[in-house]
């Protein structure tokens, strides 16, 4: 038996989904928990389901509701018996929890109904077979664990409100509680292993703590115990001085205070959940964030050592999905109460607001839309309500780009320079945190990525490794690459002696790599849940790129009858089911044409189908839904949601099936596109859940298609779309829905990289502050960087092992002050007559470039 003093000696040890899902996991846990024993430290392991569970589970309440829950609740009973034998353990342990499981899926399917208390007794299941199965291996690895139950061990706090919140958002006390060092007494010597998410009310009935829960578990048990650390163990090295997802050179930060960690997480950075934070400072008991790759990397300490460090500026963050209103208020000059009404108002829309910023006539403010369950709705009636004592205006799709760090207010005069990045930017609002943690400006979400990038690069590019920074994210990853996304060489390194004498040739031209082109195709046909590939021909509709896909034995996805009749010029005896037509207001004689060459159709509007039902009688057709959600680079690239012109939304559900049944076609595939660029990789297994969903009422439905949009990279040192996750995302949607194929469209992932836009250069010219590099191919050449403002590489391949000396603006001859390539590009400094090169510009480069100004089109040469 333990004496009292030893209670200090608890040490608290998360593991998240990732960390508990292979045997190689369980290892390592093993590992640490003998090196924390050696110490004399007594581990608590706190743990999460296995990675994707928790969405099973979610799923199998959703099937269940529609009595289909078998397939699912076979997937999760083969998840964990096939993870016992992995982990060389007795699948019995997990008998009971998964005839759990069983039992209440059929009470759900039987009674079609499920209360947030059942949800809550569901979810649990999870977190309850991986520490089983976890508990057992270390058992069966010689370490003495017992196995806990979380809700003998954790109540929740007496909760009022709604009885969702009282079940799946609970929250449990933080202050030391003996009774809970006693309890865990019983567990002797070794490592007492428990479930993180889950606690129990007053009643004993199961409670979760909400989404990410498992960290707020464990900083309950730190605090309860009074413990001497709590650490974080998770798949990333720990908190980063920007979103190293997208800025690759963000610094791995090694110390920070308690708020600054706050600020941090609450800005997005997923690594920690923001609420555990405020308890483990009250107890003062530091959070280490460790990895678990690489056990003895020192990670991220977060504690109060750090706080008293001088001012200085730690991170860059960029929150997205945010709403910004402002209102005036001219007639209402001086008027008392009327930020009090103001505030009343979002108060009754339940809104609550992030920043504000008032005047004597205005007040701006912000409202992060994820979190307020923001819809264009109650947006409409917030307006609806203001405009009785304001005129309110709404601007949409804005992020916060912050710099996050102490004392910000008395080094403003050290980040001035930085800010000018900021010069062209459109800010809609400017906030400097109340408690002097953060300097936030608010612009269009587009920006936010590149801003923070470029703010990043000013304020940490070229700092050396000190107290505070660690290694990049990129010196973390780059030595070893993970194998799902390794980072590619541009082909056209390699190259850049035939491209200069292409160039001399002619110029401006297209240049196209065959090899990077059945590259990309052939890493879209290694996928496995993927049953057919279209290329969507408007990215690139030069013959050539044409021919060569089509020996790769895919299809064609068409927008225009123009499209179709090409490709059928192409390859005439072409076998048209390879050939689908997805348009998008065309008129009534495309359809016809399209249905007399025998192409898939898809139709995105109720019209053709209720005006022109004559057209599509007997006619097998695919449907384009909208999943309500659009995504990609830039905004008119977003092709779902309210504001797109795109699709049929669900609330038009009712009316299409009754179109259908009058026309009397047959719906046999459904299909949807959101956007393009796009590089979350869960997006396409997102749509097709959604359209799987949208099927229940189609029973001819056998294909999903889930569009296109996979991106790819823009600008060095970005990341590749991780293609495995896309993959293994979609497989765990085939696995719960077998009977559906999926096909997708991709365009620019199959052509972007492969091609090059090569300019001369004509000349230069110094004004202002810009040194202005004039080329002979401009925005009639290239759009993408006047309309979208997209970023594309450009390099002066005449002098590619050149030093770079020189800020370039790269122009062209357009009579227009957009017709810029590139803004304040470095490179070595170009003479008249040099070669440039604009990378990654086979996808929509030349097919929408134009003969502005009388300048002839740009021609086109595929490099096999
Ligand atoms: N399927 C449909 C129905 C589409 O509308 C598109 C593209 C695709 C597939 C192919 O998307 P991708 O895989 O290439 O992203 N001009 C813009 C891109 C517009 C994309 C339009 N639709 C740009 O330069 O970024």
């Amino acid at each position: 038996m333990m004496s009292e003093c030893h209670c200090s000696n608890w040490i608290i040890l998360k593991f998240g989904g990732t960390s508990v899902t292979s045997r190689a996991c369980w290892e390592t846990i093993a590992g640490v928990a003998r090196q924390r024993l050696a110490e004399g430290l007594r581990p608590v392991i706190v743990c999460s389901a296995l990675a994707g569970v928790s969405d099973q589970l979610e799923c199998l309440i959703a099937e269940a509701l529609v009595g289909r829950q078998e397939p699912v609740l076979a997937q999760l009973i083969e998840r964990h018996l096939s993870f016992a034998r992995e982990l060389g353990v007795e699948e019995s342990i997990v008998q009971e929890p998964l005839d759990a499981l069983g039992r209440i899926a059929q009470g759900m399917a039987l009674t079609r109904e499920v209360s947030p208390k059942l949800k809550a007794q569901v979810m649990s299941q999870g977190e309850l077979l991986s520490t089983r199965l976890g508990a057992a291996f270390l058992k069966q690895q010689g370490l003495a664990s017992d196995w806990r139950d979380a809700r003998e061990l954790i109540g929740a706090s007496e909760m009022v409100g709604s009885e969702q919140r009282r079940y799946l958002a609970a929250s449990c006390a933080t202050d030391t509680d003996e009774g809970l060092a006693a309890a865990l007494e019983g567990s002797g010597e070794g490592v007492v292993v428990t479930q993180g998410f889950i606690a129990a009310n007053a009643q004993g009935e199961t409670v979760l703590l909400g989404r990410g829960g498992s960290d707020i578990s464990a900083a309950v048990f730190a605090t309860k115990l009074g413990a001497t650390r709590c650490e974080i163990w998770t798949d990333v090295p720990g908190l980063f001085t920007a979103d190293p997802r997208r800025i690759p050179q963000a610094r791995l930060l090694l110390h920070l205070g308690y708020d600054e960690a706050q600020e941090i997480a609450s800005f997005g950075a997923k690594v920690l959940h923001p609420k555990t934070i405020a308890p483990l400072k009250r107890h003062d008991i530091p959070i280490v964030i460790r990895w678990m790759e690489r056990p003895d990397f020192s990670g991220t300490v977060i504690s109060a050592d750090a706080t008293a460090s001088e001012a200085q500026v730690k991170a860059i963050s960029a929150k997205r999905g945010i709403t910004v209103v402002s209102m005036e208020t001219v007639e209402m000059w001086h008027q008392v109460g009327f930020l009090a009404q103001v505030f009343d108002c979002f108060r009754q829309h339940g809104l609550s607001v992030d920043l504000v910023s008032s005047s004597e006539t205005n007040i701006t403010v912000t409202i992060d839309n994820l979190a307020n369950a923001l819809d264009p709705e109650s947006v409409r009636a917030l307006v609806a309500d203001l405009k009785r004592f304001c005129q309110p205006r709404v601007v949409d799709n804005c992020a916060m780009v912050s710099l996050v760090g102490r004392h910000i207010r008395s080094i403003l005069h050290e980040v001035g320079p930085a800010l000018a990045v900021f010069a062209e930017q459109r800010i809609y609002m400017l906030s400097q945190a109340a408690n002097d943690l953060n300097l936030t400006c608010v612009v269009d979400e587009d920006q936010a990525t590149p801003l923070a990038a470029e703010l990043h690069a000013k304020l940490f590019g070229g700092r050396g490794e000190d107290g505070l920074l660690g290694p990049s994210w990129q010196e973390l990853f780059e030595p070893c690459p993970k194998p799902a996304a390794p980072m590619r060489q541009a082909w056209w390194r390699h190259r850049a002696d035939e491209l200069i004498a292409l160039a001399h040739q002619e110029s401006p031209r297209y240049v196209y790599d065959a090899a990077d082109i059945s590259a990309a195709i052939e890493r879209l046909q290694g996928l496995r849940s993927i049953d057919r590939i279209f290329y969507s021909v408007k990215a690139n509709n030069c013959p050539d790129v044409l021919e060569l896909i089509e020996q790769k034995g895919i299809g064609f996805e068409c927008v225009s009858a123009a499209e179709i009749d090409l490709i059928i010029e192409c390859f005439p005896g072409i076998d048209v089911r390879r050939m689908l037509f997805t348009p998008n207001f065309v008129g009534r004689a495309e359809y016809e044409r399209a249905f007399a060459i025998g192409t898939w159709v898809t139709l995105d509007n109720l019209y053709p189908l209720e005006a022109w039902p004559d057209l599509f009688r007997g006619r097998d057709i695919f449907v384009r839904l909208d999943p309500g959600k659009g995504r990609g680079h830039h905004e008119y690239v977003h092709t779902a949601g309210t504001k797109s012109k795109f699709g049929i939304p669900p609330m038009q559900f009712d009316a299409l099936e009754e179109a259908v049944r009058r026309s009397g076609a047959h719906v046999v595939g459904l299909h949807a596109h959101v956007g393009s660029n796009i590089h979350e990789p869960e997006t396409w297994s997102e749509v097709a859940l959604f359209l799987a969903h949208a099927a229940e009422r189609f029973p001819d439905v056998s294909v999903l298609d889930m569009g296109g949009g996979l991106g790819v990279i823009e600008q060095s040192g970005q990341s590749a779309l991780d293609l495995a996750k896309v993959d293994e995302a979609l497989a765990a949607v085939r696995r719960v829905y077998p009977r559906f194929a999926f096909w997708v469209e991709p365009g620019r992932y199959i052509v972007a990289e492969s091609g090059v836009l090569l300019a001369r250069v004509t000349q230069t010219k110094h004004k202002g502050e810009q040194f202005y590099v004039g080329v002979d191919a401009g925005m009639n050449a290239l759009i993408r960087p006047a309309l979208y403002g997209a970023h594309h590489e450009i390099v002066n391949l005449s002098r590619l092992n050149e030093t770079p000396n020189c800020v370039a603006t790269v122009v062209g001859p357009i009579c227009e002050s957009g017709d810029i390539l590139g803004y304040e590009r470095t490179m070595p400094t170009p003479q008249e007559g040099d070669v440039l090169l604009v990378a990654a510009t086979g996808a929509y480069g030349r097919v929408m470039s134009s003969t502005y100004n009388r300048r002839a089109l740009v021609s086109e040469y595929l490099l096999t």
